[in-house]
């Protein structure tokens, strides 16, 4: 099993390899190059993300880095290569795509992602989930953004590849990306190991409002004192990228130094469509807020929340624990 996987995370680094002198030598690396060129990427931050080049055709990966059938079922055990039920046979995942390799915190490659060069769908392929890629657990550019930074303080949470090496670009050396799943009670576990502050920067769109809303609920049932979480939210139509290029460094350190603490979203995202100036808007407010901060570790952010709710609506502690239990009493 362990010997298994070993030789799948060298293969991997051996597909890595493989794409990464395509952008070099393919007759066809032009194509690639320029659509780099075209997102403003420099060829220093592209060699130090390892981004490579999937040229077009069926069995490019295959023949370069698949000579054995052993390569040729470890590459299948990988999700680089897909059977052919009927004709069983094997070819290439990616086609045509630029490469981003992700790798583990040991620098490891466990997984791609690949972009298409132009407007195509779909925009993204991922590798599947594997033995040894499981996308709730790893996040995209941390190993990298561990590398560039000396002593990480805070962690910012983007959306996507481009968002991640286009901030790196400019300097904000210390983000991360979800791998097109939501974050997870894993991710900040991990995250959290390394910094005791994150700041989730989504794209400025209904997409990454949905996921900043999601990524709230998460982060607000596992949180812990000494641990902060805050929310930066994009102008719309930016993400990460684009807006570092409009913005640069400062004015995006300048945002981020500005993001909406955790507790502050809270109120404000469950106030929404509540009348907080009615009974019967602090009573909606408080039946949707309520059950949440219950789900809180203990702590005292939890308490100073509940305070404030208590502040907000005019209830003490004693009646609304006497429709919903907040906080143990002391008889359990
Ligand atoms: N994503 C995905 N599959 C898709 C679309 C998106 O896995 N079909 C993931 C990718 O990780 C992508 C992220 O979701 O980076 C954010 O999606 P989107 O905002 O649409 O793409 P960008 O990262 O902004 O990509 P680009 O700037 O290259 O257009
Ligand atoms: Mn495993
Ligand atoms: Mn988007
Ligand atoms: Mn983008
Ligand atoms: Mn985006």
């Amino acid at each position: 099993r362990r010997s298994e996987h070993k030789a799948q995370y060298h293969i991997l680094d051996e597909a890595s390899a493989y794409y990464q002198r395509q952008l070099k030598e393919h007759p066809s690396r032009d194509l690639a190059v320029n659509y780099l060129k075209s997102r403003g990427l420099t060829g220093k931050v592209a060699s130090f993300f390892c981004i490579g080049f999937a040229p077009s055709g069926w069995d490019n990966l295959i023949n370069a880095v698949g000579g054995t059938s052993e390569k040729a079922n470890l590459l299948e055990l990988s999700g680089m290569l897909i059977r052919h039920e009927e004709k069983d046979s094997l070819y290439d995942r990616f086609r045509n795509r630029i490469m981003f390799p992700i790798r583990d915190a040991r620098g490891r490659t466990i997984a791609f992602g690949g972009r298409v060069l132009g407007d195509d769908k779909p925009k993204y392929l991922n590798s599947p989930e594997t033995d040894t890629f499981h996308k709730g657990r790893e996040l995209y550019g941390l190993y990298e953004a561990r590398k560039l930074t000396q002593k990480l303080e805070r962690i910012v949470i983007v959306e996507g590849y481009m968002d991640v090496i286009s901030l790196a670009q400019f300097g904000v050396t210390y983000a991360v990306a979800t791998l097109g799943t939501a974050t997870s009670q894993q991710h900040l576990e991990r995250l959290f190991k390394t910094v005791s502050e994150v700041v989730f920067c989504f794209d400025g769109d209904k997409a990454g409002r949905k996921a900043a809303e999601r990524a709230l609920e998460t982060t607000l049932t596992s949180i812990k004192d000494g641990q902060e979480a805050r929310f930066l939210f994009l102008p719309e139509g930016e993400d990460p990228d684009t807006l570092i290029r409009a913005e640069g460094k400062d004015g995006f350190e300048k945002r981020l130094n500005e993001a909406l603490p955790l507790s502050e979203f809270f109120f404000k995202s469950h106030s929404q469509g509540s009348d907080m100036t009615s009974i019967d808007g602090r009573a909606r407010f408080s039946s949707e807020a309520l059950p949440m901060l219950q789900q809180m570790q203990p702590g005292l952010l939890k308490q100073m929340m509940i305070d404030k709710i208590c502040e907000i609506t005019g209830l003490t502690l004693e009646q609304i624990n006497s429709t919903i239990q907040l906080v143990p009493t002391s008889a359990s």
